[in-house]
């Protein structure tokens, strides 16, 4: 495939020509991947609805284009280098022909069990290769994977289950992460005890505990005996779904975006080849998990779909030392290294020794992802691991747009720390006021939105298509909304400064406040509780909470500790509260609304400069929370 960009002229005029003639740009693309038959229109649209179709009836197999095309033509080239959590552990070497064969027979064992096109298939996995493997099982056979990060509680996995209609879940004895070791079939069976719709469980064996095995569970190594390494794979519309994946939105339950076969396969390998400027012999390495829109855009499809070799890791950055994560680029020689903001902040809380025993010359091109960078922590990036030498691409994009849009291309944007710079081709991004006027020219700060259809961007929430377009498509008409807000500076360079909506980024991870508010409301003795996000050093966010209780006899520390608890076991331990504080009331206007705005002030620590608190229904309520919180 030759759709690399070389340089700053050329990303100009192509940006220019996908503007003009976005059909022309975007066929061109398309056209260099494997169809079984071409599409007829290459795009039709609207955003009320939102209706949105590319390359409509072309014909295809997405892992045909990632796997057979390159076992065909290179079969020994890796894929994936395996790098497991525990150091005396096999690391693992796979191929794009033991890929393929490896696919197939999960594929064959899928089928054997009842999946076919059309079902969906629930992956709660360790980052172990039979993720890889299963994800793209399911795309070869057209069954949909729903993968549910493994670090959420068996109610988020029980509810993405149900309103995924899964027939299949597929996990394993456990998950090891770092020093942690989670019973991750545990959490099935519990998750699986509401969920009717579940007719097999596959648990693969990976640390080999004593397990319990019920009547519809089945030993991965067991299912898989005799299966055979050919699987044709099943021809799949353009517009047909390959997976849906559940993310937080500002109100109700996560919802599972849903993306297609043909826009989304060009749109990963198209922006996986410009933003890191991916070339034959590099070697990849995004540290994030499958679990997330990063991990499946690209770790499984943009890079298998262009042929490179990845480093795919189970553990975390820090394990069994924090200079894992620098000893892994270095035993791989990777070139590119994709990240968070997260994980750079917390690496360069460590000891500089950790970095500086290790050679890091390998690398070429840096990335983050997942939330704004801040400029100490983008400095850091860049001198203490690129050596001042690697071009630092800072990626935007949401899991509803399925791969990158705003981000500079590696070595041929000009950089500026902390801005995602300038829109990938293709895409159209326009800033509005609240009353959804766009505001032209530079220097200008408001919502992000975009104007324009691109092959990557969600198509539905499952099973609720209302939602995805209250969601996204009715706050300002015609438009996409992002739920950011976005500074575009003098020289039309963007800085995306955050959400503008009730949803909190932890870690790079999306809580929407009232999913958390839910969950803390299920304890028994709370009455009402308010959620927001201060801003943490780590974390980006922390999550505070502000909890009106019933009387009761609890210790207040005790009482803390079980809202937590409770928390961890609806959501997951990665949505448990950095701060709780329990209040005799709430601030909320005279038509029941709370004002978050106060509530975000006293979390960070501030108790001046609330501005007007005269439309409270009763102000001196203020006084109180400042004071429970000891400001
Ligand atoms: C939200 C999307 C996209 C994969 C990871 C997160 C924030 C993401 C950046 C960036 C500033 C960013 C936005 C966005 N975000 N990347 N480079 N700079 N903010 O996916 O869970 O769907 O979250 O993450 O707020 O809306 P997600």
């Amino acid at each position: 495939m030759d759709f690399r960009i070389k340089d700053f002229d050329e990303y100009l005029s192509t940006y220019q020509k996908s503007v003009e003639q976005p059909g022309e740009f975007w066929a061109e693309i398309a056209g260099q991947f494997l169809w079984r038959k071409p599409w007829d229109k290459v795009l039709e649209w609207n955003f009320r609805d939102p209706d949105v179709k590319w390359f409509q009836n072309g014909k295809l197999n997405i892992t045909e284009n990632c796997l057979d095309r390159h076992a065909r033509n290179t079969p020994d080239k890796v894929a994936f280098y395996w790098e497991p959590n525990d150091t005396n552990n096999r690391a693992l070497t796979i191929t794009y022909g033991q890929l393929l064969a490896e696919v197939n027979k999960t594929a064959n064992m899928l089928k054997a069990n009842g999946i076919s096109k059309g079902d969906r298939v629930c992956l709660y996995l360790p980052m172990i290769p039979e993720l890889a493997y299963t994800v793209l099982a399911c795309a070869r056979i057209g069954a949909v994977h729903s993968v549910v990060f493994a670090g959420f509680s068996a109610r988020s996995l029980a509810d993405r289950i149900i309103d995924g209609g899964c027939r299949m879940v597929i996990t394993s004895d456990e998950l090891l992460r770092g020093p942690k070791v989670v019973g991750l079939k545990s959490i099935v069976d519990e998750a699986l005890e509401e969920c009717s719709t579940v007719e097999c469980c596959i648990v693969y064996q990976r640390t080999g505990a004593d397990v319990h095995m019920g009547e519809k569970d089945l030993w991965w190594h067991e299912a898989i005996q005799g299966m055979s390494e050919e699987c044709e794979a099943v021809e799949m519309d353009s517009e047909d779904t390959l997976f849906i994946l559940y993310t937080s939105g500002s109100t109700g339950k996560p919802k599972g975006v849903l993306h297609t076969c043909g826009g989304y396969m060009v749109y990963t390998a198209y922006t996986f080849t410009n933003v890191f400027q991916y070339k034959e012999g590099d070697i990849y390495w995004c540290t994030a998990d499958v679990g997330w829109i990063t991990g499946h855009s690209y770790i499984v499809y943009g890079p298998l779909l262009c042929g490179a070799t990845s480093v795919i890791y189970e553990g975390t950055p820090t394990h069994p030392d924090p200079g894992r994560v620098w000893e892994i680029v270095d035993k791989y020689k990777v070139s590119i290294f994709y990240t968070a903001p997260t994980a750079i902040r917390a690496l360069e809380a460590c000891d500089i020794s950790y970095v500086r025993k290790h050679d890091l010359s390998s690398l070429q091109t840096l990335g983050t992802v997942g939330e704004p960078i801040n400029e100490e922590a983008w400095e850091w990036y860049d001198q203490e691991i690129g050596g001042g030498r690697c071009p630092i691409v800072d990626t935007w994009w949401q899991t509803e747009t399925g791969g990158i849009m705003i981000s500079a291309l590696s070595g041929i944007t000009k950089l500026k720390p902390t801005f995602a710079t300038l829109p990938l081709p293709g895409i159209q991004p326009s800033i509005v006021d609240d009353e959804g006027v766009e505001i032209q020219g530079n220097g200008v700060e408001g919502n992000l939105c975009i104007k324009f259809p691109w092959p990557g961007m969600i198509r539905t929430t499952y099973g609720d298509h209302e939602r995805c377009r209250l969601n996204y498509f009715d706050r300002f008409k015609d438009l996409y909304f992002t739920g950011d807000g976005c500074r575009r500076d003098e020289d039309g360079y963007y800085r995306i400064t955050g959400r503008v909506d009730d949803v909190i980024n932890v870690s790079g991870h999306r809580f929407g406040t009232a999913e958390i508010e839910d969950a803390i409301d299920e304890h028994e003795v709370t009455v009402e509780s308010a959620v927001v996000g201060f801003p943490h050093e780590i974390k980006a966010q922390g999550i505070c909470a502000f909890v009106i209780c019933h009387p009761h006899d609890l210790e207040e520390d005790e009482l803390k500790a079980e809202i937590s608890d409770t928390v961890r076991r609806i959501i997951g331990a990665i949505a448990t509260p950095d701060k709780i504080f329990l209040v005799d009331g709430l601030p909320k206007t005279r038509s029941g609304k709370i004002m978050r705005r106060i509530l975000r002030k006293i979390a960070s620590g501030e108790k001046e400069g609330m501005g007007d608190i005269s439309t409270l229904l009763d102000p001196s309520v203020v006084d109180g929370i400042v004071e429970k919180a000891g400001l």
